[in-house]
């Protein structure tokens, strides 16, 4: 058995406005004693209201991305600091679609990342090959190579979570097979061990829903989940948190 306490993450994306606390409010309310950490990720501008919205209950609110530098002439950035200011415990760093839309490189992630370790937040830096990656033989070299340029400097096993998100698996209703998932989950460990980060929990996201987070969350090494379309309904997301009987 391990010590690492499960992870349900939800990232809302650009998606939510502010009716939809409504959602969160429901799912702080149809959490049992038994439910794994909470986390929501919301747009920036349901921050705040997030934050006040769960005051008094388990579930935690997150970033899902920021700047380097903790202040400056950033137009439209928003500084790590800023985000505890507001209440934010965690961040998100690297996610794929920030990859892609806004070219962010492995360098990038590790400048971020270490934006939210000197905020004193937990940093959930993401990773993740493409189809064609995973079809040419690639999707361990890609994720070795992305997680050991996205390390970020000072991490430890409390205040670092690996996001392992197949790009192809995002949003597409496709998963790996759990064998796949079991095998990459494993490497990662193994990677994270050497840099003295054995206990780091490691999630899993693309696709996860209701139906199939019982068997992806059983698999070894997968410490949690982070969710996309399925967290933006309080049930679909209540659905996968009883994967833990909570
Ligand atoms: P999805 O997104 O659950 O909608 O596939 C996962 C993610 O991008 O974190």
């Amino acid at each position: 058995m391990t010590s690492r306490r499960p992870i349900v993450a939800g990232n809302w994306k650009m998606n939510g406005l502010l009716a939809s606390l409504a959602e969160a409010k429901l799912v702080a309310a149809g959490l049992t004693a038994k439910a794994p950490e909470v986390l929501i990720c919301p747009p920036a501008p349901l921050i705040v209201p997030l934050v006040e919205a769960l005051k008094g209950t388990p579930v935690t609110v997150g970033g899902q991305d920021c700047h380097a530098k903790a202040s400056g002439a950033h137009t439209g950035d928003i500084a790590a600091e800023m985000l505890a200011d507001a209440g934010v415990r965690a961040v998100i760093a690297g996610h794929s679609e920030r990859r892609s839309d806004h070219g962010e490189r492995d360098q990038d992630v590790k400048a971020k990342a270490e934006a939210v370790l000197r905020a004193g937040l937990t940093a959930i830096v993401c990773i993740g090959e493409t189809l064609g990656q995973r079809q040419a033989g690639l999707a361990y070299d890609v994720n070795a190579r992305q997680l050991a340029g996205s390390l970020p400097t000072g991490a430890t096993a409390d205040n670092l979570v690996i996001a392992y998100e197949p790009v192809w698996a995002i949003g597409t209703g496709l998963t790996p097979s759990s064998d796949d998932i079991a095998e990459m989950h494993k490497r990662l460990r193994e990677q994270l061990a050497k840099a003295g980060l054995a206990d780091a929990r490691i999630l899993y996201g693309g696709s996860v829903k209701p139906s199939n987070a019982r068997e992806i969350l059983s698999i070894a090494n997968v410490d949690g989940a982070l969710v996309g379309g399925a967290s933006l309904k309080a049930q679909d997301f209540l659905g996968i948190i009883a994967a833990y009987g909570g």
